[in-house]
């Protein structure tokens, strides 16, 4: 078999360790797209730090048709992408979608031509140190996790013998709500009180939390996820688990003044809701409030 073609599309903290580690693999041949070209990046990962060429595009004129594609935009990114996608999606592609929230398909299936698309959950922490040095730190036992059927293998397959583990899910729905019901507190409570986890140490920040999780496990479960009636509190317990002393990507984009992903998290389990007539004003106050950060910050991002 030759080699895959993968391009990643967004070259962050997410995409650029998916980059990397794709390149560490012989049987990739991996583009990366991005909107500045990039020659090398440096990995680190554990103790080790190396130097990996990279073939960046930042025109999506120079892009075609690949076997692969890894979406690694934030989700309020994925329209800005679509010249990107339309170029990189002939009739053989998937598109895999590395982003956080629900409904991945659906966010892209207007920009990707009727390419296949595999949702994926990441786990893993991808910190990007400089435009052009990403550090990997893995989390919990797969760094991404994917639905299984044959789509999940030979996406699993493009990561043989990398550090990235792929695990493949029959639960994923339920997963997926799991990592979403960490976000719709982690990200909007660090990012309206400007402070890291340790915040969740406060007796009235666990009130709220578990008012707003609440309200998610009750969308969750119309929607099929398999929650337990006390999933808020093992979420909130595990939670607690965490070092007082990091921050969330919501929590580094308000602090840098950039756009946020709130309409993906706090956005999904209100849109949800009210498919299914759930009341969420908790869910509603964090998507009101952080939209409005959102949109001054995205006014000012703009502005020359
Ligand atoms: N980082 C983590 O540890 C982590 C963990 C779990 C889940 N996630 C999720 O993974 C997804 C990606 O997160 P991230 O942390 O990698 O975000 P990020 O560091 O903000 O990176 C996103 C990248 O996408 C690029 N981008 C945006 N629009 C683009 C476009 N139109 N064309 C080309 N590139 C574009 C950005 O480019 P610029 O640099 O030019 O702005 C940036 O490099 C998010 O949904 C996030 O919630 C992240």
């Amino acid at each position: 078999m030759g080699q895959s073609k993968v391009a990643v599309v967004g070259l962050g903290g997410i995409g650029g360790v998916a980059a990397a580690c794709l390149s560490l693999s012989a049987d990739n041949e991996v583009t990366v797209c991005a909107r500045r070209p990039i020659d090398a990046l440096t990995f680190d990962h554990k103790d080790d730090s190396v130097s990996i060429p990279l073939r960046t595009l930042t025109d999506p004129q120079q892009a075609e048709p690949v076997d692969w594609v890894l979406l690694c935009t934030k989700a309020q990114d994925t329209a800005s992408a679509a010249p990107w996608l339309s170029r990189l999606c002939g009739p053989e592609t998937a598109i895999a979608v590395l982003q956080n929230g629900i409904g991945h398909t659906e966010r892209v299936a207007p920009f990707v031509r009727g390419a296949a698309v595999l949702p994926a959950i990441v786990y893993y922490n991808g910190e990007r140190l400089a435009p052009d040095h990403i550090r990997l730190r893995k989390i919990v036992g797969h760094d991404l996790l994917v639905p299984s059927g044959p789509l999940a293998d030979a996406f699993t397959a493009l990561f043989e013998g990398t550090p990235i583990e792929v695990g493949r899910s029959d639960s994923f729905l339920t997963l997926q709500w799991r990592k979403l019901l960490i976000n719709v507190i982690a990200n909007p409570v660090t990012a309206l009180t400007r402070q890291r986890l340790g915040v969740f140490h406060r007796a009235d920040i666990q009130e709220l939390s578990l008012g707003i999780l609440r309200e998610a496990v009750s969308v969750g479960r119309a929607e099929g996820a398999e929650l337990a009636e006390d999933e808020a509190d093992t979420i909130l317990a595990t939670f607690l688990g965490y070092p007082a002393e990091a921050g969330t990507s919501m929590y580094f984009d308000c602090i840098a003044g950039r756009p946020l992903e709130i309409e993906a998290l706090n956005g999904a389990v209100v849109a949800a809701g009210r498919r299914h007539g759930i009341a969420t004003p908790l869910n509603g106050a964090m998507l009101a409030l952080l939209n409005t950060v959102s949109d001054a910050n995205a006014a000012a991002f703009e502005q020359p």
